[in-house]
Parts: C-alpha cells; sequence; structure tokens
C-alpha cells in the first residue's frame, strides 16, 4: 500500500463557510477512494501535537488556534501516487500562489487559514492517517 494513501483534513475555514461538498466532489473527481472520514474537532492539545513540527515556526500559536477553532472533516484517501497528487490538488500553502482550479484556489482565505491539508510524505501520510483513525475505521 505504501505510496498509494494521503491523508487530509477540510479545515475549519472551509467547514464553517459550506465547503465540504464541493472540496469531496473534487477529491472524488480527482480519482481519489476514500478510505476512512470522520467530522471532528481537535483540542487545542491534539492540533498542537498533529502540528508538532512546526513547534518553532513563528505561525505555530496561531496555527493550532485556528485549527481548534472549529470542526474539521479529516479523511484518508487512496490513489496511485497519492501523496503528491493531492498536493498537486489543492495548490501552494498560500492561497494567493495557487494555481487555477486547485482546491485552495478557490476555497482559502488567506495562508493561515488555507481551507485544507494535505500529507508531505507517505511516512507522515501513515502517520497522520493513525493520528485520527484506527484499523477498525480504515475500509
Ligand atoms: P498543511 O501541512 O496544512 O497541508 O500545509 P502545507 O504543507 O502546505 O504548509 P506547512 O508549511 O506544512 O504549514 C502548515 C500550515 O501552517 C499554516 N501556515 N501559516 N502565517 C504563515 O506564514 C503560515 N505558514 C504556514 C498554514 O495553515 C499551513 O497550511
Ligand atoms: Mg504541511
Amino acid at each position: 500500500m505504501a505510496n498509494n494513501r494521503t491523508f487530509t483534513m477540510i479545515k475549519p475555514d472551509a467547514v464553517e463557510n459550506g465547503h465540504i461538498g464541493g472540496i469531496l466532489a473534487q477529491i472524488n473527481a480527482a480519482g481519489f477512494r476514500i478510505v476512512a472520514m470522520k467530522m471532528t474537532r481537535l483540542s487545542s492539545e491534539k492540533a498542537g501535537e498533529f502540528y508538532a513540527v512546526h513547534k518553532e515556526r513563528p505561525f505555530y500559536g496561531e496555527l493550532v488556534e485556528f485549527m481548534s477553532s472549529g470542526h474539521i472533516v479529516a479523511a484518508i484517501l487512496e490513489k496511485a501516487n497519492a501523496v503528491e497528487d493531492f498536493r498537486k490538488l489543492i495548490g501552494a500553502t498560500n492561497p494567493a500562489n495557487a494555481e487555477e482550479g486547485t482546491i485552495r484556489k478557490k476555497y482559502a482565505e488567506s495562508v493561515g487559514r488555507n481551507a485544507v491539508h494535505g500529507s508531505d510524505s507517505d511516512e507522515n501520510a501513515e502517520i497522520e492517517g493513525n493520528f485520527f483513525f484506527s484499523g477498525l475505521e480504515k475500509f
């Protein structure tokens, strides 16, 4: 299965703005299969743990506050070359630099409130998927 799965979250801004359906439709149209999915809310402790790799960055506090500010939709997605293809589908971190037609170009508000998360490596996709889902929740 290596190479075939990635992990995503629809972030609080996109959930609040009513974009769950639009984003999932675009993910499906791009050929990703949903392996696991849930709507939930991160405590600030859990958000801090999820983004611990960014602990030393100046935006860490803001990121943790934002990611725990509302509901998120977490999902594991499957497709050949999943990590790289999904990063292409979501576009650049800052929507101002994202290509036309990408999820962030369409739905993100700013570099901080940027609509979706996408894993950056196969290893992190596995770790992040396991952060949210048990074996019984993956199909
Ligand atoms: P993500 O992990 O959420 O998929 O985003 P990414 O790989 O494109 O970007 P990353 O460098 O991992 O940053 C994680 C999240 O931190 C917020 N951020 N804010 N204010 C800023 O300059 C800044 N830079 C990053 C974004 O929400 C970014 O998605
Ligand atoms: Mg990242």
